[in-house]
């Protein structure tokens, strides 16, 4: 039987970040690292889902009873079917079976990968004739009702939209967005990885959300026009919530209007090519996320204070939903190795641990292969 193949890439955001179910702007970019899924009608009306990297496998007895598994791999899949299921009606059940090398846990965007995919396969398979923008809110959906995590639009939104060597500029609060051309000229990006993973990083995210939803209650309550962070200024956060005792509420909300100002004046940076102020933003972001946000955690912190001195590195922070996973830098190209080997033996020295590296190029996103 006829079967389709589709590969869909992790992410990088240069800057945005956690601000983009604040209605921020975010920066991110498809890369070189991809889930890859091929797909096949049935006869009957079972989906058989196979994970060649795991090795391991499911079956589900019907396309109509689809609910959370114990094998966590299977709810980025399955979560995806069943928002098509609730639209659509399938002819047949499937075969389907992932690979991905985008590495899990490393902030990513693996399971974003995988779900996009997921989309973009069965709407070919099947020719269900959703767009683009529908495959990658779909998408959201599966991660929020089958893994848990109330994620923003942006890692399926660059995993579906990305474009080689290009970066996306999306308005979250629109989802206007354009692309344009990254030109680092002498300097490259270098991922550096914790290799560390903090089991809160799952709650800790859907606690943010609801810190910055209840931040926004209190800057209505002087401010009813105030839909999102977006619409806020740090005059009005100080004027609804100056005399509070709710610190963490008014620092989370500090640190959203900041970033989601900095990264339009980032923008502009890039677009002027001044990659100095542009890195010297990142080290901003990375303050912000660290000491306000408090998503970061000592691995991060102890990766970013290691480049923060050095002439080459122009910018430095964490990236994603933080707990772990990497850092992204902006380094001279001259210079990547001598930093790598210096960073590596650094990083091991203080935490015992080996420290992975990734040079990402930019890459095309979600497609037919
Ligand atoms: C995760 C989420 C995204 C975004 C980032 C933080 O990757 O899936 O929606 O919120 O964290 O910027």
């Amino acid at each position: 039987m006829q079967s389709i193949t589709i590969k869909a890439p992790g992410r990088i955001n240069l800057m945005g970040e956690h601000v983009d179910y604040n209605n921020g702007f975010v920066l991110p970019a498809a890369i070189n690292k991809s889930a890859i899924v091929s797909i096949s009608k049935r006869a009957d009306h079972q989906i058989h889902l196979t994970a060649i990297d795991l090795p391991d496998e499911l079956i589900i007895e019907s396309l109509f009873d689809l609910v959370v598994q114990e094998k966590k791999w299977a709810n980025y899949i399955i979560g995806v079917i069943a928002q098509f299921v609730k639209k659509k009606t399938f002819s047949s059940g499937f075969n389907l079976a992932l690979t991905s090398d985008v590495p899990i846990g490393a902030g990513l965007s693996s399971s974003a990968a995988i779900e996009c995919a997921v989309a973009f396969a069965l709407n070919e398979l099947f020719s269900f004739g959703f767009d683009k923008m529908e495959l990658a809110l779909m998408a959201q959906k599966a991660e929020h009702e089958f893994a848990g995590v109330q994620c923003g639009i942006m890692d399926q939104f660059a995993s579906i939209f990305g474009q080689q060597n290009h970066v996306l500029l999306l308005d979250c609060a629109t989802m206007e967005f354009q692309y344009f051309p990254l030109e680092l000229n002498e300097y490259e990006i270098v991922l550096f990885d914790t290799g560390v993973k903090h089991a809160l990083a799952n709650s800790e995210y859907n606690t943010r959300r609801l810190e910055c939803e209840a931040g926004i209650k209190f800057i209505q309550e002087k401010f009813p026009k105030v839909q999102s962070l977006r619409d806020a200024s740090i005059s009005m956060l100080n004027e609804a919530m100056g005399e509070t005792q709710n610190s963490k509420v008014y620092n989370r909300c500090k640190y959203v209007i900041e970033e989601i100002e900095r990264t339009q004046l980032a923008t502009q940076d890039l677009l002027k090519n001044d990659l100095l102020a542009f890195g010297a933003k990142m080290f901003e972001t990375h303050e912000g996320l660290s000491a306000l946000y408090e998503v970061s955690c000592p691995e991060l912190d102890l990766l970013v204070n290691a480049v923060k001195n050095n002439l080459h590195v122009l910018g430095a922070r964490m990236m994603g939903g933080g707990f772990g996973g990497c850092t992204i830098n902006i380094v001279k190209s001259a210079f990547v190795q001598q930093i790598i080997n210096d960073t590596i033996i650094n990083y091991k020295a203080k935490t015992g641990k080996h420290l992975q590296h990734y040079l990402v190029s930019i890459e095309h996103g979600a497609n037919v292969i």
